[in-house]
């Protein structure tokens, strides 16, 4: 069984995919680490994120760099959001995508262009949604939690920002697909909204 979740930055989708892959028991890939990796990457080299080629550079990376917490950093993820624009950049992370997604067994994956483009045959597509407020608001509380100096106006500018650049690139927009099913978590506790998309992957099967 292939879950595919997509959605917009803090919607909840990253742990709704963690505990969809925990109950079904089936391997979860954060496919915005891919993104975020390549991003670190130039962001390392000195590229500018807004050139094609300079993006493509980054693409080249060790594994490792996956398990490395500086991914989730704000700044990288804006990075992610800029080379991930990129039509190239995208074809050279889709292979791998992909082929977790065929696995043995089925996977969950978690991104924004996984119903559309990366699983179109997905058995469920969850399309995880909230306002952005809210999901400013998740993203003040987790920053001020993690003891970092934040601004919510600038926060929710933040998400307004990438919200914008993914809902608008001309390759692979954050869209949902025709057949997904959409969660709107606005309203909900991250429970109800996991014991939700429990339920919707189970009048799936
Ligand atoms: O989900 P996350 O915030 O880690 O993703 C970082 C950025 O990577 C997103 O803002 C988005 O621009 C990009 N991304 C993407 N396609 C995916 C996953 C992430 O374009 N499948």
């Amino acid at each position: 069984m292939i879950i595919a979740v997509d959605g917009p930055t803090a919607s909840g989708k990253g742990t709704i995919s963690r505990e969809l892959a925990e109950h079904f028991k089936l391997p979860l890939m954060d496919t915005g680490l891919l993104y975020r990796a390549v991003g670190w990457t130039v962001k390392q080299i000195g590229g500018n994120p807004d050139i094609e080629a300079d993006a493509l550079k980054g693409c080249i990376f060790d594994d490792d760099l996956l398990r490395d917490p500086a991914l989730r950093n704000e700044d990288i993820g804006g990075y992610a959001s800029k080379i991930s624009v990129h039509p190239a950049v995208r074809s050279a992370l889709d292979q791998r995508q992909r082929d977790f997604a065929c696995q043995a067994g089925g996977a969950v994956l978690d991104g924004r262009d996984i119903g559309t483009v990366i699983a179109p045959n997905a058995d469920v597509k969850l399309f995880v949604t909230a306002s952005p407020e809210a999901r400013a608001v998740r993203r003040f509380e987790e920053m001020i939690c993690s003891g970092e100096q934040v601004n919510f106006d600038d926060i929710l500018a933040d998400i307004l920002r990438r919200d914008d650049r993914d809902q608008n690139r001309a390759t692979a927009p954050l869209k949902p697909a025709a057949d997904a099913d959409l969660l709107d978590t606005t309203e909900l506790t991250i429970d109800a909204a996991v014991q939700q998309a429990i339920a919707l992957v189970n009048a799936k099967m």
